[in-house]
């Protein structure tokens, strides 16, 4: 029989599972929001019915219907009158969850996690596979709703702060990156390309060559450059980052949030090594974990463990050999990465941020 402590921490999970599912399936009604155009209609278009948003959009009212409800009763919308019949009921959307919703420059954008939930699910038979058999799942496998809210969910870091606070702090880049002859600058695993254009948009003098393996990727990063104003200034390029012919000097070499993905992270460390010309840098942008493993954890590492489960171990195992790094890799485990791949010093960067750490390495 229970004890009353046991009944206590059963009755806790519970509830506190019943959260998590409740938020998880609200999540999946605001990736359906953003997919369908409705939080943009909403946010354009001011106080609609539940036609007018269908119209607005080329869906069906009923569907339509069902949605606004559930969003106001979830309280991310707001209705004018409870009590009017459903289909002469009123919805605003407020701007503060306008810029949450809608704003892909925004640092409190959100809908790109939900997105990144959705591609987490429909991963999830692979990822069981894997699991059993010690195989891997390919970023490819993520699909487009991988690659696109992998994008969005860095962007509006990259447009908000990497330009503008984090490369100005450091000094001799800073600096380098303003004069010439003109900089050079390879951006490894560029993913959808969107801190290569923040780059190249704050120092209008570097050149910037965006590299990733995916080809997908490359074209997402190609189809975002168009309309930036930088194109004549950048270029993306499908490669691997670990191919020894890799070759160029570059006065800046920078990987963001995907080193822990690499199936050989010394190999492409080593490659970069190779890049980086004398006078430059390699930056190295990764999760911002604890330096040891500890339980229970904070949100940052708990989020890290679901991408690490859901996604980026996978991913890392889909190449073999492979350093299954995941997506908690500690500071610890860079520098030995680096030590191996022939460099003396990772520096940790005095930039404070809640999610990523930054590293020189030299
Ligand atoms: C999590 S995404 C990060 C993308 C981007 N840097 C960002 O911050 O949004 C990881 C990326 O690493 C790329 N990648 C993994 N291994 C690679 C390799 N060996 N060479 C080049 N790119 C690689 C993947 O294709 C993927 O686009």
């Amino acid at each position: 029989m229970a004890t009353e402590a046991e009944e206590a921490q059963r009755d806790a999970l519970a509830e506190r599972l019943f959260g998590a599912a409740l938020g998880a399936y609200e999540l999946m009604t605001v990736h359906l929001g953003d997919r369908l155009g409705y939080y943009r209609a909403l946010s354009e278009d001011g106080e609609v019915t539940s036609a007018e948003l269908a119209a607005a959009t080329g869906t069906d009212e009923r569907y339509a219907r069902e949605w606004l409800e559930q969003q106001a009763v979830a309280g991310i919308i707001e209705v004018d009158d409870v009590e009017a019949a459903a289909e002469e009921r009123r919805y605003t959307l407020p701007a503060g969850h306008a810029e949450a919703l809608v704003d892909r420059d925004s640092l409190a954008h959100v809908t790109p996690m939900a997105r990144y939930g959705v591609s987490f699910a429909q991963t999830i038979p692979a990822v069981e596979e894997a699991f059993r058999t010690g195989g891997g799942v390919g970023w490819e496998e993520f699909g487009r709703l991988g690659r696109e809210s992998q994008g969005d969910v860095n962007r509006p870091i990259f447009s908000n702060l990497l330009g503008s606070e984090w490369l100005p702090s450091i000094e001799d880049v800073h600096e380098r990156l303003q004069t010439d002859p003109p900089a050079r600058v390879a951006d490894v695993a560029c993913g959808a390309g969107w801190s290569s254009i923040a780059i190249a948009r704050a120092y209008p003098k570097v050149t910037v060559e965006g590299l990733d393996l995916d080809e997908e990727s490359v074209a997402l990063a190609r189809q975002n450059l168009a309309g930036t104003g930088v194109a004549d200034r950048v270029s993306f390029e499908a490669r691997d980052a670990g191919d020894p012919e890799l070759a160029g000097s570059y006065q800046l070499v920078t990987v963001f949030e995907a080193l822990h993905d690499m199936s050989r992270p010394v190999e492409v460390l080593r490659a970069l090594r190779g890049l980086v010309a004398e006078d430059g840098a390699v930056v190295v942008m990764d999760e911002r974990v604890a330096d040891t493993f500890t339980a229970p954890g904070d949100e940052i590492e708990r989020i890290m463990y679901t991408y690490s489960v859901l996604c980026c171990l996978p991913v890392g195992r889909s190449e073999r050999p492979s350093a299954a790094t995941g997506t908690v890799m500690r500071t610890d485990t860079l520098r030995s990465y680096a030590t191996d791949a022939g460099f003396s010093e990772v520096e940790v960067l005095p930039i404070e941020h809640d999610v990523f750490r930054l590293y020189r390495l030299r």
